[in-house]
């Protein structure tokens, strides 16, 4: 079966074609970074404008690179939500419309659901069930996976994403945006001791997260900083708040693999692409005598791929969307 995918969740227009469950034989990602950079964050009006001028071309791109044309797709899988639904709307009601004309069914997909899947698109992949980790920019939340239709959640963030959290420390030390990139390349430079940031750790034995705490400690350093007359020390300051993130989500995600009796971690979403994160999970893992499954950086960032292997097994449930579904901005996963 080849299926085309459709992704337009936020700030990337993607499309890809699969084979069944196993093969991608394409995945196009068209970033709108020259369009949100000069304004420091994602402008939701400017992201939809720009999903609708880039749909089409993404799609074909994506059908030519698979050597494929529309009457080879058997079925298209687009992202129904959570997300930005002006951004939604483009790409589910451009999948919905395109399965009615050519008469190919049509799936939607959570988007939570193609992270906690993308590693099955790996050559090494778990076994379900198993503990998996979603962080990213909109997300931080922590899943059993016991099939790859059926999810179970540990644990969320009460307030801020840990993305989101990367996303705002970069803007208030002027270092651009998207925030994570950045602010993981300065901390290659700086101490992760240096600074004693604070750890949300929460009830005992919590899954939950919450980083608006450590967010408002970063702002407080760096104004106590400038109310001294002190040079702020960026490198210091992101090599520790990225510590604290870190030990944060991988130590959690531990636990609740444990509670679980799970043998296996898998992570996914963006900041799953840092690599201060991909090394403490594969250290402690190993500790813990737990196998860690990371999915390479290209399937941790928002793309079709994963919504193409989300809606195969969708499908396979007999999940299918009429053409009056309507694209939902808060997942019910979560
Ligand atoms: O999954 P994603 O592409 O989009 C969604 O939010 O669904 O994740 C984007 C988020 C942004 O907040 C970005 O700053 C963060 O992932 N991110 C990173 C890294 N790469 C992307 N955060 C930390 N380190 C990175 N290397």
């Amino acid at each position: 079966m080849h299926i085309l995918a459709i992704e337009s969740s936020c700030d990337d227009t993607a499309a890809a074609v699969l084979q069944d469950n196993r093969i991608i034989l394409s995945n196009v990602i068209s970033s709108q970074f020259d369009v949100h950079a000069k304004y420091g964050g994602i402008v939701p009006e400017l992201a939809s404008r720009s999903h609708i001028e880039a749909i089409w071309p993404v799609v074909n791109e994506a059908l030519d690179t698979a050597g494929v044309t529309l009457p080879d797709i058997q079925l298209i899988a687009a992202t129904q939500g959570p997300g930005l639904v002006g951004s939604l709307l483009v790409g589910f009601t451009f999948a919905k419309a395109l399965s009615l004309v050519n008469n190919i069914p049509c799936t939607g997909v959570d988007h939570m659901a193609g992270h906690l899947l993308a590693i099955g698109l790996e050559k090494n992949k778990p076994e379900f069930p198993y503990t998996a980790l979603v962080v990213s920019g909109g997300n931080t939340s922590i899943f059993t996976v016991n099939s790859p239709i059926d999810f179970i959640l540990q644990g969320r963030t009460r307030d801020d994403a840990a993305g989101e959290a990367f996303d705002k420390v970069a803007k208030l030390l002027g270092l651009g945006y998207p925030g994570g990139p950045v602010v993981s390349k300065t901390a290659e430079k700086g101490d992760p001791q240096a600074i004693a940031f604070p750890r949300a750790w929460l009830d005992k034995g919590s899954l939950d997260f919450s980083f608006s705490g450590l967010k408002t400690s970063v702002v407080n350093y760096a104004n106590r900083c400038r109310q001294n007359n002190e040079t702020i020390p960026v490198a210091d300051i992101c090599a520790s708040f990225q510590q604290a993130v870190v030990e944060v989500l991988v130590e959690k995600t531990i636990l609740a693999a444990q509670n679980s009796g799970h043998s296996q971690i898998v992570a996914g979403g963006g900041v799953a692409a840092n690599n201060a994160l991909r090394k403490r999970i594969k250290e402690r893992c190993r500790e813990e005598k737990i196998k860690s499954f990371l999915p390479s950086p290209v399937l941790c960032t928002d793309n079709a791929a994963m919504i193409g292997l989300a809606g195969y097994y969708q499908f396979a449930a007999g999940n299918t969307v009429s053409p009056d579904a309507d694209a939902f901005s808060r997942s019910p996963l979560n």
